[in-house]
C-alpha cells in the first residue's frame, strides 16, 4: 500500500495564539517519527506565516483553504496563488463544498483555480462530493463523475500528476455521520476508475484520493486500510491536536500493516 497523505483542515478557526498552541503540539508530537504519511496544515490566511514558518523546520507542510481564479489585480480580498507560493505554501483545498454552497462556486471557477495553483506548483486538493438527497436518489456517482471531469478532465496527464482528490460526502461533514468503509471505498474505486480512463492506470494508482467527512481517531483506520482510500481530509478532528495526531497514527498503522 502506498504511503497516505493527511490534511487538516482548520476553517474559520481559533485566534492566533490557540493556532500556534495546535501547530506546536502537532510538531513536537510527529518531529521525532520518521512518517511516511505526508501531512498537511491548512489553517486560516491570517495564520499561514506561521505554519508556513514552522513548516520549515518540520514534517509537516503547508495548505491554503482557497486561493483566487484571478492571477492578480483589482480582485478586494482575494488572494492569489502566486502570493501562496512565495509564502512557501504548497497544498491548496479548492472546491470544498462550503465554498460551493455558501460562497457559490462553480465547477467553471473552480477549474480555474485548479489551473493558476499547478501554475505555481501548489497541488490543488480538489473536493466533490453528493449531497444527501443526491444520495437518496441513488445518483451519488453521476454528481461525483460531473465534478470530477468539470473542475479536472481539462488538464494534461502531466498536470493531472500534480492534483489531489478529496472525495467528502457532503452528509458526512461536520454531522458526525461518516460514510462507512464499503461506501467510501465504492465511491473511490469509481473515482480511481473515472481518472484511469482518462489518463491511464499507472496515473490512475499514483493519484492520491483522500476521504473527508467525519473522520475521527475511531473510525480512521477502518477507512485508511480501503485500498482505495489514500489517507483523509480532516475537519474537526484537526482542532484537536491529540486527535489529529491519532489519525497520522492509524495513516501509518494502515500503511504498515498492508
Ligand atoms: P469534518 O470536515 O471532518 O469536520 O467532517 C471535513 C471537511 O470539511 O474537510
Amino acid at each position: 500500500m502506498k504511503s497516505k497523505l493527511v490534511i487538516g483542515n482548520w476553517k474559520m478557526n481559533k485566534d492566533f495564539e490557540a493556532a500556534e498552541e495546535l501547530t506546536t503540539a502537532i510538531q513536537e508530537a510527529i518531529e521525532n517519527i520518521n512518517l511516511k504519511t505526508e501531512v498537511v496544515l491548512c489553517p486560516p490566511f491570517p495564520y499561514l506565516e506561521l505554519v508556513t514558518d514552522m513548516a520549515d523546520e518540520s514534517n509537516f507542510n503547508a495548505g491554503a483553504q482557497n486561493c483566487s481564479q484571478f492571477n492578480d489585480g483589482a480582485y478586494t480580498g482575494e488572494v492569489s496563488a502566486a502570493m501562496l507560493a512565495g509564502m512557501g505554501v504548497t497544498f491548496c483545498i479548492v472546491g470544498h463544498s462550503e465554498r460551493r454552497k455558501y460562497f457559490h462556486e462553480t465547477s467553471e471557477v473552480i477549474a480555474e483555480k485548479v489551473d493558476r495553483l499547478i501554475e505555481q506548483e501548489i497541488i490543488p486538493v480538489v473536493c466533490c462530493g453528493e449531497v444527501l438527497e443526491e444520495r437518496q436518489a441513488g445518483r451519488h456517482f453521476e454528481v461525483v463523475e460531473a465534478q470530477i471531469k468539470e473542475a479536472l478532465f481539462h488538464l494534461s496527464k502531466e498536470k493531472f500528476e500534480h492534483v489531489v482528490i478529496a472525495y467528502e460526502p457532503v452528509w458526512a461533514i461536520g454531522t458526525g455521520e461518516t460514510a462507512t468503509p464499503a461506501q467510501a471505498e465504492e465511491m473511490h474505486k469509481f473515482i480511481r476508475t473515472l481518472v484511469e480512463k482518462k489518463y491511464g492506470t499507472e496515473t490512475a494508482y499514483n493519484s492520491y484520493i483522500l476521504y473527508g467527512g467525519s473522520c475521527n481517531p475511531s473510525n480512521a483506520m477502518d477507512l485508511f486500510t480501503q485500498e482505495d482510500v489514500d489517507g483523509g481530509l480532516i475537519g474537526g478532528a484537526s482542532l484537536k491536536s491529540g486527535d489529529f495526531v491519532a489519525i497520522i497514527e492509524a495513516a501509518e498503522t494502515a500503511v504498515n500493516e498492508n
